[in-house]
């Protein structure tokens, strides 16, 4: 198969890379790419957004499988796009990312089917948001509606707290992401984990987990970021995780989804809290997460590039692609000023290669006279895989310091607790 790949961040070179170690594979695109999939495949130069650009080169090029990474391209109708122009796509339809692109739709989709999730209330404006908070106890998660890069969310202790993000976001700091609407949510206790589920459509399957850090800062300290870190599998959750995630979330998501009428197709990142009563949804994501994919990745045996096709034609095949169970970690290292803003980076130096077990992807970056520039933000995500989390996490720093050293720039920094 000619694969190609949307998207620019590590969570697509990180695709790219085990899709072209799958034996169906043939060779690899990516669109825009980065330096990583520019290493082993063709980069082309079209936003990941422009979905008739994308569909007539990829038929143009033959191209027999899309794999389609961020939310953004799913939100603005890609993958329905490449559909319609009789592509064959790995990813969901603009309709289904409704349960990422509008928080509300995802909880009210929720309500409707039984999904467990916490309590909530959708307000307008402060006059609302008041009403709202009068005589609420417990902590409190303001969340702005729509996509909002990270930004949209505020964990409070207690309603004055959210009163004061609210009076902000109603007044000079506006609401993230724009718009007027905004969920505030109980808080919930317990612990984070992501898992992903496999869907054709007609069934779906939690395939894999991973906990992921989104904190800037050692100690889980400093702003929410896209993600700085993470491990996988899953560790301190119980053993029958899948399967009580299957039952409980994965059932009547799949019972929902097909009730309106919605042919899932792609992967479905299940942000959960494991509380004392079980798990319980925080987010949806409609793709694969970002750290999440760079260690999962690494665990990843079979033909991954054909289990991706049967899921795209409707008829997935579990069998195509297995996990070991090895431990993958991951380092993510950014600009210091990340996630505030995005310092470009020039003239690194191309060449990240690591010795088995370890393995650096790239993310948003470009290559240009065989250095690499870094739109800034997250640069590279360094993984190490072991037979435990010590292990893994061992490889995974002493790779990061070999790739500090080697691409020639002290400029990025990392979290030094992944894993602990
Ligand atoms: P989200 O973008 O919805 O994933 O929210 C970002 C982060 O906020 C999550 O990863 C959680 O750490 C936290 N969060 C969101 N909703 C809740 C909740 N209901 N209870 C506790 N923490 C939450
Ligand atoms: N790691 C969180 C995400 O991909 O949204």
């Amino acid at each position: 198969m000619k694969i190609l790949v949307v998207g620019n961040g590590a969570r697509e070179d990180a695709l790219s890379w085990r899709l072209a170690q799958s034996p169906s594979c043939e060779a690899i695109f990516a669109a825009p790419g980065n330096a990583g999939t520019a290493s082993r495949g063709t980069n082309w130069d079209i936003s990941p957004t422009d979905g008739r650009a994308l569909a007539e080169r990829a038929l143009a090029e033959g191209i027999d499988l899309v794999v389609v990474g961020p939310e953004v391209s799913i939100a603005s109708g890609v993958c329905d796009k490449l559909k319609d122009a009789g592509l064959r796509v790995f990813g969901p339809s603009r309709s289904s990312g409704r349960l990422e692109s509008s928080k509300i739709f995802a909880k009210r989709f929720m309500e409707r089917h039984g999904v467990p999730t916490a309590r909530f209330t959708v307000v307008h404006s402060l006059e609302t948001a008041r009403k709202a908070l009068d005589g609420w106890r417990d902590g409190v998660v303001v969340k702005a509606d729509g996509l909002a890069a990270g930004k949209g969310v505020v964990v409070c202790d207690d309603a004055d707290a959210a009163m004061a993000v609210l009076r902000d976001w109603y007044g000079p700091g506006k609401v993230p992401g724009g718009g007027s609407d905004v969920l505030l949510e109980k808080r919930l206790e317990g612990r984070e984990v992501s898992v992903f589920a496999l869907s054709d459509g007609r069934a779906m399957v939690p395939i894999a987990g991973a906990c992921d850090y989104k904190r800037a800062g050692d100690g889980d300290t400093g702003p929410n970021t896209g993600g700085m870190g993470a491990f996988s599998p899953p560790i301190g959750f119980p053993d029958d995780m899948m399967d009580v995630v299957r039952e409980r979330i994965v059932a009547p998501v799949l019972r929902g989804l097909l009730a309106e009428g919605e042919t899932y197709v792609g992967v479905l990142y299940l942000g959960l809290m494991w509380t004392e009563d079980g798990p319980f949804v925080i987010e949806f994501n409609v793709r694969f997460g970002d750290p999440e994919t760079q260690v999962m990745m690494p665990r990843v045996t079979g033909d991954f590039a054909a289990l991706l096709a049967s899921v795209a034609d409707g008829a997935m095949d579990l069998s195509l692609a297995t996990l070991s169970p090895q431990t993958c970690v991951g380092v993510v290292l950014a600009t210091p000023d990340y996630p505030r803003s995005s310092k470009e980076l020039a003239g690194l130096n191309a060449d990240v290669a690591l010795p088995d077990g370890a393995q650096a992807f790239w993310g948003n970056t470009a290559v240009s006279n065989g250095r690499v520039m870094a739109g800034g933000g997250r640069v590279l995500t360094v993984t190490g895989v072991g037979d435990d989390l010590a292990s893994a996490r061992k490889r995974a720093y002493e790779s990061v310091k070999t790739i500090a050293a080697k691409i020639g720039t002290t400029e990025l920094t990392y979290r030094t607790d992944i894993g602990t």
